[in-house]
C-alpha cells in the first residue's frame, strides 16, 4: 500500500471513530435526559403523594369546620355551673355554661386582653378574667370591663338526647 494510501485509511479509521463516539454521546444526553424527566417525573409523584395525608389534615383543618364534638350530659352540669373543654383543637380551650337563667354559652376561653382563662362568675353572671379583671358579657362574649377590648370566640352549640356539642366557632372581628 501506498504511503497515501495509508494515511488516507488511517484517517478514515479516525473519523470513523469519532464518529462512533459523537453518536454514543448523542446517545447518552438523550439517555440522561430521559432519565432525568423519569427520576423529576417520579420524584414528584412521590412528594405528592408523600405529603397527601398533610394536605387531607390542612383542608380538614378549617376553622369553621362544623364538626361535632361531645361536651358533656346537660343532666350533668346544673345551672350556675360550667365546664371546660376543648373545641376545634385540643390547644384551643373553651368554657360551657349553663348560666342561672338556664341558657348553654360557650366561649374559647383565653381572655383576648394576655391569654389568661376566663371563668363564670355565677353572682353577677358574667365571664372574669382574673389576671387584670376583665369582664366579658355572658351572652355575647363581648368585652365590658377592664383592658380586654375584642370578644371570646363563640363556640356554636347543639343539644341533641340530651347532649350538648360543639358544632363550630365564630370569630366575630377582623
Ligand atoms: S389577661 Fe385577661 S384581663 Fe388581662
Amino acid at each position: 500500500m501506498s504511503e497515501k494510501k495509508k494515511r488516507h485509511r488511517e484517517e478514515t479509521d479516525h473519523d470513523m471513530s469519532n464518529l462512533i463516539d459523537n453518536l454514543k454521546r448523542v446517545d447518552d444526553v438523550k439517555y440522561n435526559r430521559r432519565a432525568f424527566i423519569k427520576s423529576m417525573t417520579g420524584a414528584t409523584v412521590a412528594i405528592g403523594i408523600a405529603t397527601l395525608p398533610f394536605q387531607i389534615a390542612g383542608a380538614m383543618k378549617k376553622e369553621d369546620d362544623p364538626t361535632h364534638v361531645k361536651i358533656i350530659e346537660l343532666s350533668s352540669l346544673p345551672k350556675g355551673k360550667s365546664v371546660t373543654f376543648s373545641y376545634p383543637t385540643e390547644s384551643d380551650t373553651a368554657i360551657l355554661v349553663h348560666t342561672v337563667n338556664g341558657e348553654l354559652v360557650a366561649y374559647n376561653n383565653k381572655c383576648t386582653h394576655l391569654q389568661c382563662p376566663v371563668f363564670y362568675e355565677k353572682e353577677r353572671d358574667i365571664l372574669m378574667c382574673p389576671c387584670h379583671r376583665g369582664f366579658f358579657d355572658i351572652k355575647t362574649g363581648h368585652p365590658v370591663e377592664g383592658p380586654p377590648q375584642r370578644e371570646l370566640p363563640l363556640i356554636e352549640l347543639e343539644v341533641k338526647n340530651g347532649v350538648v356539642y360543639a358544632v363550630g366557632r365564630k370569630y366575630r372581628h377582623e
